[in-house]
């Protein structure tokens, strides 16, 4: 139990801001407390897939400059599922033993892994499979783990679109325009939720509620019959049009959401005449300076997971619950997806603030 163990650690999925935070939390507890070695595995499983494995260890002094930085030093990847993964004569073949057997030359006891639901899924696989000491962070600016009430990485890119719609404010106002700002959160509406109250949008589309246009115009056109002619709509990447159609761009296999701002922009000139503008933030909203909550919830995160290991309490992932950080199995964790709860409190909140959200439910007051 008391044996000095030696650690891994990597970063899997996309990135997004508080993971240098986690990889600097592991470290210094892991070293300054325990006494430990930490070694971080180069470009998620695919450093534990070359041979000789790809990792360094990490030492106090190098991972304390990246505290704030977004991105993650380590690398990662969010393609090629071990389990099924891409081949250069275009077969697929399963790769896992090599990751497996990866993990067993560097002689570790533990391994932490940073992703989302998909990731960490396929870490849990890899650990039931070949005997590795799992446990797991959440990490996803979409929020939407079961089971955590926060991830790492979200509210950075709150803040950024939040930011974005203050800046827009002014621009939208002098031009009497329709300024349309499409956010990322694949399938959960939480970064336009959440920017859109607190960045004072007029409108707010997510994929959890089902919009009309007439409904958005009819909105823009009486915000113009109260001389207040511009407004400020913030959309989520997974809604779909009016008739149901999921917009992607590109025609490659890794298509991506997007274009549903530009879908708006045209129906609303269309249908109400106003003047619009779009503004897709796309992956700013992964990058910058963490911001401050990210970077708490990653130490603290970074902290239990090596609390996790000096008790050998393994297959479990963090999470933050009724403020504070607990432990639940990954299977458990990941279960269930979390989307917004269409008659939650933010909902409620936004409908309050006489915030159209698309559908029939007007509200009495206006915005
Ligand atoms: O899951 C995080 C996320 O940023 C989504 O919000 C977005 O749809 C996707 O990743 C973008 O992926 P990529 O980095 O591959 O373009």
């Amino acid at each position: 139990m008391n044996k000095k163990k030696k650690i891994g650690i990597l970063t899997s999925g996309g990135d997004c801001a508080g993971l240098n935070a986690v990889i600097r939390a592991v470290t210094r507890c892991a070293i300054k407390v325990h006494g430990w070695e930490v070694w971080g595995i180069s470009k998620a499983t695919h450093g534990l897939m070359s041979r000789p494995p790809e990792a360094i260890q990490l030492e106090v002094k190098q991972v304390d400059p990246f505290l704030t930085m977004s991105g993650t030093f380590l690398g990662t990847t969010n393609k090629g599922d071990p389990f099924a993964f891409p081949m250069p004569d275009g077969s697929l073949a399963d790769r896992s033993n090599e990751i497996i057997e990866g993990y067993h030359q560097l002689g570790l006891d533990a391994l932490i892994g940073i992703g989302g639901d998909g990731s960490l899924a396929i870490l849990r696989k890899l650990a039931q499979q070949g005997n590795i000491n799992l446990v797991g962070i959440p990490k996803t600016i979409d929020n939407d783990v079961g089971i955590t009430e926060r991830s790492i990485g979200f509210d950075t890119a709150v803040n950024i679109a939040t930011e974005a719609l203050d800046r827009l404010h002014f621009t939208a106002a002098s031009h009497s325009r329709v300024m349309i700002v499409e956010v990322m959160g694949r399938d959960a509406g939480h970064i336009a939720l959440n920017a859109g109250i607190a960045g004072g949008a007029n409108i707010i589309l997510i994929p959890e509620i089902n919009y009309k246009l007439e409904n958005i115009c009819r909105q823009i056109k009486e915000r113009q019959s109260r001389g207040r002619d511009y407004s400020i709509v913030i959309v989520s990447e997974a809604v779909c049009t009016e008739s149901g159609e999921l917009l992607e761009q590109g025609h490659f296999a890794d298509c991506r959401l997007g274009g549903i701002g530009q879908y708006l922009a045209e129906k609303i000139t269309e249908m109400s005449g106003a003047e619009t503008r779009v503004t897709v933030l796309g992956h700013t909203q992964r990058g910058g300076i963490s911001s401050p909550l990210d970077r708490i919830l990653a130490s603290a995160f970074g902290v239990a997971a090596v609390e996790l290991i000096k008790q050998e309490k393994y297959d479990q992932m963090v999470t933050w619950q009724e403020r504070s950080v607990k432990s639940v199995p990954i299977a458990e964790a990941i279960k269930d997806y979390r989307a917004v709860d269409p008659v939650g409190t933010l909902v409620k909140t936004a409908r309050g603030l006489g915030i159209c959200l698309g559908d029939d439910q007007k509200s009495d007051i206006q915005n």
